[in-house]
């Protein structure tokens, strides 16, 4: 038989993880198949005196194919074991087609110059592995079913939930740890590629305190006045933007609106028995109306903090649980009119108003923020993005292939966060760490506190933006004409689902599909699986452990919920913690004394006593300075790409068209606002919860 007649015909780009252990001392062997199940030889990707396949490197190799061979549509891989570190991780393969002309006239002999395999696996010895071009397939269609369950069943025992926070012993299994969201118990090696990142993020605290150049700082001294702390902001961090109107009724609306936790405040339809306010207590501050025809009108709304009621706080310290009433007056502004600290009447129990004297109100609404920080860091921000999209990532490592079309879309959306959550919340949320030391709640308050929002999580509330928006009556422009958060949030959120959308349907493109597919299902199961049961515990996850989704719009709604949360929900609550925490009497995250009992008159001397010390001052600016950085691109810009097919990249592509036409909008809409809100502006809304 006449030898086969080959020429030189690819340049294979082999990259390799950055994982610990990614690169290998084995010998990988790669063989082409293209559509008529012609092969390349088998071509072992080893370089004279060269070192392969080593850690973050791209190696490229020559490959040759027989004249008559097509277009690549297969790659075969196995390996042996030979040498001491074997291991390998496998980002991706890409193939330049040397024999392809380019656009120009001259006939080319095919039609393309690039194919792409994303891989992002651990290729084992044990298997011999076969990949289609962009390596996305559902589990009923792959070609190569044994490795792929293989990889799952090793991935299930490398990430697995535990139900504890931060300092919590991963040993612990009493009580306390009941109703705790999913965490993974250790970090897996395939996220410490990532800590590089983290470790970054951790000396930029060290510099930052550097560049504050407070030493004298560094005392527990209290700020003699106001303007004593105000004047360190200049020659620092920077000045927040409230420092002149920290104390306006209106800036206390607009934080409701546009703050860092702005998913609290409800349309107010009757006054609830446990607030002590009559038509007399806010009379003169409804433009002439009286409470009911405000009630009626749709003028009144509220803030009630009750799931702080009774929250273990720090020594001498106390917690308010809050009633803020507002009326929104004839210029849509939103006025504070009446606020009660705790839940229950009594006498010791006031309604503060505007009415009363200037420091005795403000010290009021010091208290209200001061509650509503904890809420915010416990539960809007860490609670409800950070640890419980935790959950949520292990759970899709567990049952998602890496082949799974949902598996790369959502993947570039859990970039960092199992670091930065292990390594970085460890230190926040610990004992002596920083919400223990420099927030009212302390340790024991925020585990609480994230137990309690964990048991009131459901999908129906919080599944999408406008469900939680219509929750809380504010969904609808005629009610509430000015809020920022919702109006940015919205469009943003109906983009993503677009995006999503087109992804999902493409693979489900009959809903047998969807039934069919056996991996998906039991993602699902384990989304909706009570914690108890070793789940995630997600109430109200729609379809059922025998059937699955019921449907490919569910599919689209539940990806969509996890990819908003990892980007516009926690923009929302983390890039503004220093504009609204840095300066503490604007949103103290702690206050040295406990709950005003009556209606005392405060001198500028008495609000110093309750503000912290100037050491707790600079962590608590150094802190949120930190975490208000963003470190990584923008929405739609990934940092790791996992779609290649022609569908998902038009997808990607007109998601950052689309994300870019609503970045021009907002900004001319932020022209006419009451006050900056640029936060939900996708350009500054990163892909990931990354810090
Ligand atoms: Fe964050």
């Amino acid at each position: 038989m006449a030898p086969i007649k080959e020429k030189k015909s690819f340049k294979l780009t082999a990259a390799t993880g950055n994982q610990d252990g990614a690169g290998t001392d084995a010998n990988v062997y790669v063989t082409f198949e293209d559509e008529e199940g012609r092969r390349t030889k088998e071509k072992k990707l080893d370089k004279l005196l060269y070192n392969d396949l080593e850690k973050g490197k791209k190696d490229k190799y020559d490959i040759n194919a027989p004249v008559e061979f097509g277009a690549v549509k297969k790659l075969h891989v196995h390996r042996d074991s030979t040498g001491l570190g074997d291991s390998w991780f496998c980002d991706y393969f890409e193939i330049k087609d040397l024999r392809f002309k380019g656009n120009n006239n001259e006939p080319s002999p095919t039609k393309k110059e690039y194919y792409y395999f994303p891989i992002h696996r651990w290729i084992s010895s044990q298997h011999r592995y076969e990949f289609d071009e962009y390596g996305t397939c559902l589990p009923q269609a792959d070609p190569c079913i044994g490795p792929r369950k293989a990889d799952l069943e090793a991935k299930k025992s490398s990430y697995n939930y535990v139900y504890r926070i931060g300092a919590m012993a991963a040993t612990d299994t009493t009580d306390a740890c009941v109703g705790h969201c999913a965490q993974v118990e250790t970090l897996p090696a395939d996220e410490k590629f990532s800590e590089d990142y983290y470790w970054n993020f951790a000396t930029d605290k060290l510099k930052l305190l550097a560049e504050t150049k407070w030493m004298e700082w560094t005392n527990q001294t209290k700020w003699n006045s106001l303007s004593d702390l105000r004047s360190v902001y200049k020659k620092s961090l920077g000045e927040p933007k409230c420092l002149d109107v920290w104390r306006e009724d209106w800036w206390f609306g607009l934080q409701r609106l546009q703050g860092v936790n702005p998913v609290i405040i409800e349309l107010c339809t009757q006054i609830p028995d446990n607030l002590a306010v009559t038509d007399t207590t806010v009379e003169g501050l409804m433009d002439d109306l009286t409470l009911n025809e405000a009630l009626e009108n749709k003028k009144i709304f509220i803030c009630d903090l009750k799931i702080m009621d009774g929250l273990c706080c720090k020594e001498n310290r106390e917690l308010a649980a809050p009633l803020a009433l507002f009326y929104l007056n004839k210029e849509n502004k939103l006025l504070p009119i009446a606020l009660q600290l705790k839940q229950e009447k009594g006498d010791d129990n006031p309604v503060f108003t505007p009415k009363d004297s200037k420091n005795t109100w403000l010290v009021a609404k010091m208290f209200y923020n001061n509650s509503e920080a904890q809420h915010h860091q416990a539960l809007t921000h860490l609670g409800y993005t950070h640890l419980l999209m935790e959950g949520v990532v292990v759970c899709t490592h567990r049952n998602l292939s890496p082949s799974h079309p949902l598996f790369k879309l959502m993947a570039p959306h859990f970039l960092f966060l199992l670091a930065i959550n292990s390594r970085g919340l460890e230190k926040l949320v610990s004992e002596g760490g920083w919400v223990d030391c420099c927030m009212t709640q302390g340790l024991c308050g925020i585990l609480d506190l994230m137990k309690r929002g964990f048991e009131a999580w459901t999908y129906t509330k919080f599944g999408s933006v406008s469900a939680e928006l219509e929750a809380r009556g504010v969904l609808n422009k005629d009610v509430l004409p000015y809020y920022p958060y919702r109006d940015d949030a919205l469009p943003l959120f109906a983009e993503i689902r677009k995006y999503v959308k087109t992804i999902v349907e493409h693979h489900y493109d009959n809903e047998d599909k969807m039934k069919e597919d056996w991996e998906l299902k039991s993602w699902r199961e384990e989304l909706a699986k009570q914690r108890s049961e070793n789940g995630v515990g997600l109430a109200d996850i729609p379809g059922s452990k025998e059937d699955g989704f019921n449907s490919v719009d569910e599919v689209v709604d539940v990806v969509t919920m996890i990819i908003s949360t990892c980007s516009l929900g926690h923009a929302a609550s983390n890039f503004q913690q220093y504009e609204q925490y840095g300066y503490v009497p604007n949103y103290p995250g702690i206050l040295m004394s406990t709950l005003p009992k009556e209606k005392k008159e405060y001198t500028e001397e008495e609000i110093m006593q309750i503000l912290p010390d100037k050491r707790m001052t600079l962590d608590i600016m150094v802190i949120t300075k930190l975490l208000s950085t963003k470190g990584t691109q923008s929405l739609g810009d990934f940092e790791m790409q996992y779609l290649y097919d022609p569908v998902g990249v038009q997808a990607a592509k007109d998601f950052r068209k689309n994300l870019d036409r609503l970045s021009k909008k907002n900004k001319l809409e932020n022209v006419d606002r009451q006050w900056d809100f640029d936060w939900l502006d996708p350009e500054f809304v990163p892909n990931a919860i990354s810090v």
